[in-house]
């Protein structure tokens, strides 16, 4: 029989253990969901702060759209620039610290309309190896040459920038980094990156969607949290996370705000973000500042929930970050540990390959300020018995590069194929193999060549 092309790549995401299926939960994202008609503890939302659901924030929503409607109905540059989306941006700007302000559709496209606006061709963008898809795919559009160190290796990325110096006098130099990484719940070191940039005389730009609510003074972020307002180029945040509604934000200095709204594609060619989520968000930032004790109540859970995993056997950082990753390597061993705890009440969703690498699949939790303490603590039970049950001992949960590497890498190498891999300060360890073709710039994209490349390379 023959199959379609698609049929043909959905068979083999089958076979890999990688195939993926929308879950339909009923009701609000609340620390308990209902999935089959059956209450589960929601331990993998990011509405970590339970601001999604908290009234004030649903009734300024619901107020937003008998007010001012339900759709934005234009692009910001066109009509879509509404005196709400105003007033959000100047209390962001405030929040942050920052001189100015502007919001984008989601963290998504934020992240792919700054990276294009603050890099392009002949430009030079070094990207920390675990940065979100979405910075990934904002450093692939902006044709830029991007240059991957390692995951928070500042050494490798001082390195990286002296090998990549600005050739021809007028390049610009953009690094980008997530400050909590989204799927491990690790920090970036931000205040060396910050010297390195001023060394080097490059621009940084920040993802605080994991750390906006979460870290620093009052939920202010990463960058705040290590005293680096002044000295970060462009922080990115998200309104979809601790703000619990949808959209985003970049802010900056006045200057570069005003760039991004002549340049950033994404902002001029999408449609302004729905005033009920903007008046959600403004309302969710209020809460935060009325009521700051919530980003301590999220710290408290989060070191609860890491202990009790840890008292269960589970190899688990002793840290206050609410991502907490369980690794347990082959992609369908995390979905089996995934159902079995599914089916003992506890919803932690698996991981797998390409959000992750290959070989890293996990259970990514997610503690929130509104889960209680013996809620978390059933869960870590709940976990320990769903591991045992899938065939696995909860303290040999470590990385192990399963045997159809080769296979993953080809499906995984669609995630790299445009990027270039600094292969390390020379006698450190580091993969050769994985470095890859720049796409010819300009050339149309064609798959089968890309993934032949890839095979190949
Ligand atoms: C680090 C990071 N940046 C950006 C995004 C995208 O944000 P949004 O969901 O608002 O598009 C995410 C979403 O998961 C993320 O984890």
């Amino acid at each position: 029989m023959d199959l379609s092309e698609i049929e043909q790549r959905l068979q083999d995401l089958e076979r890999l253990g990688l195939a993926r299926r929308l879950r339909l939960v009923s009701g609000p994202q609340g620390p308990t969901v209902l999935i089959d008609g059956r209450p589960v503890l929601l331990l993998c939302s990011n509405n970590c702060l339970g601001l999604a659901d908290h009234p004030r924030v649903r009734e300024a929503a619901a107020d937003a759209a008998m007010r001012w409607g339900v759709g934005a109905g234009s692009s910001r540059l066109v009509s879509g620039t509404m005196t709400i989306h105003r007033r959000l941006e100047e209390c962001l700007a405030e929040f942050e610290g920052s001189e100015a302000c502007v919001l984008f559709g989601s963290g998504y496209l934020a992240n792919m309309g700054v990276i294009g606006a603050l890099a392009g061709r002949g430009d030079a963008i070094f990207s920390d190896e675990l940065n979100h898809a979405s910075i990934i795919d904002g450093c692939r559009l902006s044709r830029a040459q991007v240059i991957v160190y390692r995951h928070r290796d500042v050494e490798h990325l001082d390195w990286s920038l002296r090998r990549h110096g600005r050739r021809d006098g007028g390049a610009r130099r953009l690094i980008v980094t997530d400050s909590v990484f989204s799927m491990d719940g690790d920090v970036a070191p931000l205040a060396d990156i910050a010297q390195l940039a001023d060394m080097h005389g490059a621009r940084v730009m920040v993802d605080e969607a994991h750390a906006t609510g979460n870290l620093g003074p009052g939920g202010r972020g990463a960058v705040a949290e290590a005293g680096l307002e002044s000295e970060i180029d462009v922080v990115v945040g998200t309104l979809s996370k601790a703000l619990g509604s949808y959209g985003a934000y970049a802010c900056a200095s006045a200057e570069i705000v005003r760039y991004l709204i002549n340049s950033a594609r994404t902002l001029i060619y999408s449609t302004a973000p729905p005033p009920p989520a903007v008046a959600a968000a403004l309302a969710a930032l209020g809460l935060l500042r009325e009521r700051p004790y919530r980003v301590q109540r999220l710290r408290a859970n989060a070191r609860a929930l890491r202990r009790a995993l840890a008292s269960e056997g589970f190899p688990v950082a002793d840290t206050e970050m609410h991502i907490v990753p369980l690794i347990v390597g082959d992609e369908r061993a995390a979905m089996r540990m995934c159902q079995e705890a599914l089916g003992r009440g506890v919803f932690a969703q698996a991981i797998r390959p390409p959000t992750v690498s290959p070989g890293s699949s996990r259970l990514r939790l997610t503690a929130m300020a509104s889960h209680t303490a013996s809620e978390l603590q059933m869960a870590a039970g709940v976990l320990g018995r769903a591991a045992r049950a899938a065939g696995l001992e909860p303290e040999s949960l470590t990385p192990a590069l399963p045997e159809r590497e080769q296979e993953l890498d080809e499906l995984y190498a669609l995630e790299q194929l445009d990027v270039h891999i600094a292969p390390g300060p020379p006698d450190a360890p580091f993969d050769l193999e994985r470095e890859v073709e720049d796409i010819q710039p300009g050339a149309p994209f064609d798959l089968e060549r890309e993934l032949g490349g890839a095979r190949a390379a």
